[in-house]
């Protein structure tokens, strides 16, 4: 989505109140790092109830016992207020690094995880959202910021696509350079492709986006040839004539559930959505906060899901049977932050015949910002992007850790070599780990 947490967190971690959570916490943390049990606790299937046995901690991960921290009260103690403003990092441990909630965690770290920054520009939040892994050339896409902080785009600015190559991160990488900056290529696109926020794919070799529209021009969703001349062909543009509201997040799930269909429809959550107008570069919305279904064989669309404040990200779990969509009403654009209002991502599970998303039911709520971005693993685990990282919860819900970069992180995609890139806008996060994510759907 949009970046409507900005960068107030990283401004305020130094402020009195925080770092007096920060040391009353921690004289109750209980850290583990002893170096057995680790085997055990690594495997499959652990659940939260059979802690809290020694183990041994990956490099760049603290354990915070949820017990540790159940109970703050004391004669000095200052709560955390804003969800925005504050982080919740009781070891007061230098981003980006893991933090643990749940041992299980460590099954989708590996035994020798490592999480670097690799690109950087502190002035221009170049890697917002839309990340797209092209296996065939070893590249991540993304979007910049559009219309919020740092984005330099606004309703007489486009913003821009760029590119990083893993390849170029892995050498540096294997050369051991203190400080990783891989160069950013950005694309020469079309003016038909307007304020992109989301991506998925490749989707017939393109990369699949869905654009917020700028000004006049409408939203969309577009197919990029990934290599120049970046052609485009747009697919949607409108429902029966009205313009959607700005667009956002974007999937494809699995045809095998409807067995009268033979291919993948595309979801998209208006993501259909306001931020648009909220941040200054569209008009009034015109349309309800739903997600909808497209079929781009032949062309219908359908309104799979409704009663949003503002729908955002959108996965699907590997057999396409649950959805999740973020709902980020607590970012509020113009109108500002109200942190009672959601900050959730609910879960669904999607109807075999029609693709209506049902049964909706809360999966979890975040403590730090907005859960924008998000992704599922092969093992069904739930990624979003947020206030503070990357947080992770089971299919229970239950939060396992977080890939804590400091700072706001709208989205993140898996490579195919178990290695997680993260949009933390100024800045690029690569995580190797040992979850995967799942493969696209071909073609
Ligand atoms: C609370 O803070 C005051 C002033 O800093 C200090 O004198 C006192 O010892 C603190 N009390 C506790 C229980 O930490
Ligand atoms: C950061 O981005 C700005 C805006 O595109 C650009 O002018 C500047 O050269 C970039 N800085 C670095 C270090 O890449
Ligand atoms: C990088 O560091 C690792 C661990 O310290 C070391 O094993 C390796 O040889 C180093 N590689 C280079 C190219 O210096
Ligand atoms: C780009 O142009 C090529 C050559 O005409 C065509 O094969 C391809 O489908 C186009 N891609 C998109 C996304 O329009
Ligand atoms: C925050 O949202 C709640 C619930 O919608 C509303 O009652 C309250 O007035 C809002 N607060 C502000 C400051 O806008």
């Amino acid at each position: 989505m949009v970046d409507l947490n900005g960068d107030r967190g990283r401004h305020e971690r130094k402020s009195p109140s925080t770092s007096r959570i920060r040391n009353m916490a921690i004289s109750s943390i209980f850290i583990c790092a002893v170096a057995y049990g680790v085997a055990v606790l690594a495997r499959d299937g652990l659940s939260s109830s059979q802690l809290v046995k020694p183990f041994k901690l990956p490099a760049q991960s603290v354990f915070i016992d949820p017990k540790s921290f159940a109970v703050l009260g004391g004669t000095n103690t200052t709560f955390r207020e804003s969800s925005f403003d504050t982080f919740f990092n009781p070891t007061s441990t230098a981003p980006p690094f893991f933090q643990i909630f749940d041992p299980s965690f460590l099954s989708i770290l590996g035994p020798n995880p490592s999480i670097r920054e690799v690109a950087s520009n502190a002035t221009f939040a170049f890697a917002h959202e839309a990340p797209i892994y092209v296996a065939a050339t070893d590249e991540v896409f993304f979007a910049s910021n559009d219309g919020g902080l740092l984005g330099m785009s606004d309703l007489e600015h486009n913003n821009v696509v760029g590119k990083i190559s893993l390849k170029d991160v892995d050498t540096a990488l294997a050369a051991n350079d203190s400080v990783i900056n891989v160069p950013v290529t950005f694309l020469d696109l079309p003016d038909t492709i307007q304020m992109t926020n989301g991506g998925t794919g490749p989707y017939r070799s393109s990369l699949l986006l869905s654009t917020s529209g700028r000004g006049p021009r409408p939203p969309s969703i577009a197919l990029v040839n990934p290599k120049a001349p970046h052609n485009v062909t747009v697919l949607l543009d409108n429902f029966f004539g009205r313009q959607f509201n700005s667009l956002n997040d974007i999937k494809r799930a699995l045809h095998h559930l409807v067995s009268r269909h033979t291919h993948a429809y595309l979801f998209f959550s208006p993501y259909a959505h306001s931020y648009g107008f909220l941040i200054h570069f569209r008009p009034n919305p015109l349309l309800p906060n739903q997600v909808y279904r497209f079929d781009p064989e032949s062309g219908a669309v359908w309104v799979v899901a409704t009663d949003f404040d503002k729908c955002n990200g959108i996965a699907f779990t590997a057999d396409g049977k649950t959805a999740y969509i973020t709902d980020t009403g607590a970012a509020g654009g113009f109108l500002g932050f109200n942190q009672t209002e959601p900050a959730t991502i609910y879960a669904f599970d999607v109807d075999a015949r029609t693709h209506v998303f049902k049964n909706r039911r809360v999966f979890a709520y975040v403590d730090t910002g907005i859960p924008d971005g998000l992704q599922v693993d092969l093992k069904g685990n739930v990624y979003s992007g947020c206030g503070d990282g990357v947080q992770v919860w089971n299919d229970e819900g239950t939060l396992l850790g977080k890939f804590f970069s400091g700072m706001t992180t709208a989205n993140m995609v898996f490579t195919t070599r178990g290695r997680l890139v993260i949009l933390a806008e100024t800045k690029i996060f690569v995580a190797d780990i040992a979850a995967q994510g799942i493969a696209p759907i071909s073609p």
